[in-house]
C-alpha cells in the first residue's frame, strides 16, 4: 500500500516536471496516473479493513525530483512500473506459499494491472524515443496526452 501511495507521488513529480516545461499535456498523462495509483493504495486500504486487519499508515519516501530530459522521466517511469511487478510478485509469492487463498485472489488484480501499466509506460517512452524527447513532435504528444482521463477500473 506504501508503494502505491509513493508512486502517487513520484508521477506528481513527473507531472511538476512537465508543468514546468510547459507541456501541461503530457503534466496530465501523470496526473492521471497519480490517481490511479492513489486508487491501486485505496483498494489495498480497503481490502486489509475488509479482512479485519489494521491500516497503519507509514512515512511516504520522497520522490525523484531530478530530471535530466523528457525522454529520461519516461525511462525512470518504466523502470518504476518494472519494480512495482516485481513488488507485486513478492507478494504473490508469499500469498502462495501460505496458502492464503483470499490474498492470491485480491492479488491477481494486481497482477493483471502491471501487465498494463508496463504496457503503457512502455509504450509512452517509445514514443517519446521516437520524436527524440523534443521538437515539433513534443507538441503533438503533448496534445495526445492532454486527452488522459481517469476512469476507475473495474474493480
Ligand atoms: Fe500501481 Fe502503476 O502500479
Amino acid at each position: 500500500m506504501n508503494n502505491e501511495f509513493f508512486s502517487e507521488y513520484e508521477y506528481l513529480s513527473m507531472a511538476a516536471y512537465f508543468h514546468a516545461e510547459n507541456l501541461d499535456g503530457i503534466a496530465n498523462y501523470f496526473h492521471v496516473q497519480a490517481q490511479e495509483e492513489h486508487f491501486h493504495a485505496m483498494k489495498i486500504f480497503h481490502f486489509i479493513l475488509d479482512k479485519g486487519g489494521k491500516v497503519e499508515l507509514q512515512q511516504i519516501a520522497k520522490p525523484d525530483v531530478m530530471f535530466k530530459s523528457n525522454i529520461e522521466v519516461f525511462e525512470k517511469a518504466l523502470a518504476h512500473e518494472q519494480r512495482v511487478t516485481k513488488s507485486i510478485n513478492d507478494l504473490m509469492d508469499e500469498a502462495i506459499k501460505n496458502n492464503d487463498h483470499a490474498v492470491n485472489s485480491f492479488l491477481k488484480w494486481y497482477v493483471d494491472e502491471q501487465v498494463e501499466e508496463e504496457s503503457s509506460a512502455s509504450k509512452a517512452l517509445g514514443k517519446m524515443q521516437i520524436i527524440g524527447g523534443k521538437g515539433e513532435g513534443l507538441l503533438f504528444i503533448d496534445q495526445e496526452f492532454a486527452q488522459r482521463t481517469f476512469v476507475p477500473p473495474a474493480a
